[in-house]
Order: structure tokens, then C-alpha cells, then sequence
């Protein structure tokens, strides 16, 4: 599998003011995030996730958005502001080698990102020790993409770092499916 960044003006494409009509965010998330929480967007990209994580984890809650690509970030920064919910995205430039993150969270949403990192495994470790025991990661991937047996290996490659699968999900145009830390594995 080739692991390509998206380049941010390629996200124009699909995080368009139509894809609510295809991903609806609240169907996605909403049994996951809630008031209050603090919740990581990893590969954030301009935010079409970032805003709607802000409006449901409310003025109490707080988003940390990361991406490797400035420009992403800045389009989101822009984006919050102008939706009123800048106050509670805290945007991070990550590097390829590192997430360069400390905080925990109660949610984990990395959408169509994972197939772009070359070493998942990798990536699946360092999320470990962010998300609280209670928490979810939910992974989604775009099918055009990533392969039934693609997505399997890196539901495998989660496994063999401490992740169960524990549901699947429907998203439009995606393999979808949410994974908790196994109890084994919590700290
Ligand atoms: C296809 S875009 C999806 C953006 C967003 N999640 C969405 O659904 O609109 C993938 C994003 O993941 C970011 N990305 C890729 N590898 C990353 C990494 N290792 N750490 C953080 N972001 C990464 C890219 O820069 C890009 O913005």
C-alpha cells in the first residue's frame, strides 16, 4: 500500500459545504462524544470533523486538532473562528516521526489519515497512552483507498498494540469500525 499525504489543496475537494450530506457528523460520532469532553481529531485537515466535535463536546469541552500540514491547520483556525468555536479547538503541527502529544482524551477520531502513515503500528502505540480507559478511537478509511484486506491488516496491527475492535460503523464511502484499549493493556 502507498502512503500518500493528502495535499491540503486537494482537501477542497471533499471537505466541501456537500459532504455534510454524506458524512453526517453527529450520526458518525454522536454515540461517542459528549458534553464536556476533550477529544483528539488526528489528521484533522481543515476541520470538517474539528468544528462538528467542537459544537458536540460544547463550550465545557475542548478539541485538540492535529495535522502534519500547516495549511490545514490555518484553514481550520479560520473556519472555527468564523463558526464561533475557536475558543474550544486547540490546534498542534505534528511531525511524521511524532504526535508530540501528552494530553488524554475521551475520544479518538483518525478519518481517512491512517492509510497516509507508513508506520501504523507506530501510530497505533502512541495513541495508546492518550486515550482514557474509558475512551473510543474511531478509525475510518476511504474504500477507494484501502482495501477490505488493507483495512483488516490494520485492525490487526492494532490488535498487536493493545486495541480491540469493538464495533463497526457506517460511513459512507469508508471502512469504519471503533476500537477500545483492552483492558490488558490499561496502565
Ligand atoms: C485525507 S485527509 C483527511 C482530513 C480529515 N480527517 C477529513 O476527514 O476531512 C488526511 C489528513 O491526515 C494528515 N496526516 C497524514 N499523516 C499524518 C500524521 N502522521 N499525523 C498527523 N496528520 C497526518 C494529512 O496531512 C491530511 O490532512
Amino acid at each position: 500500500m502507498k502512503h500518500h499525504i493528502c495535499p491540503w489543496r486537494l482537501a477542497y475537494l471533499f471537505d466541501n459545504p456537500l459532504r455534510r450530506l454524506l458524512h453526517n457528523p453527529k450520526k458518525i460520532l454522536g454515540a461517542y462524544v459528549h458534553p464536556g469532553m476533550t477529544v483528539l481529531d488526528l489528521g484533522c485537515g481543515m476541520g470538517f470533523f474539528s468544528l462538528a466535535l467542537a459544537r458536540l463536546v460544547g463550550k465545557e469541552g475542548a478539541v485538540f486538532s492535529v495535522d502534519l500540514q500547516e495549511e490545514m491547520l490555518q484553514v481550520l483556525k479560520k473556519r472555527a473562528l468564523r463558526a464561533g468555536v475557536a475558543d474550544r479547538i486547540q490546534t498542534h503541527r505534528s511531525s511524521p516521526e511524532d504526535l508530540g502529544l501528552t494530553a488524554r482524551v475521551d475520544f479518538i477520531l483518525a478519518f481517512w489519515m491512517v492509510h497516509e502513515v507508513p508506520d501504523r503500528a507506530k501510530l497505533f502505540r502512541q495513541l495508546k497512552p492518550l486515550l482514557r480507559a474509558s475512551g473510543h478511537l474511531l478509525i475510518a478509511e476511504p474504500k477507494i483507498h484501502v482495501s477490505a484486506e488493507d483495512f483488516q491488516e490494520a485492525l490487526d496491527l492494532a490488535g498487536g498494540e493493545g486495541w480491540r475492535h469493538i464495533a463497526d460503523v457506517r460511513v459512507r464511502f469508508s471502512r469504519a469500525a471503533v476500537l477500545r484499549v483492552s483492558p490488558l493493556y490499561i496502565a
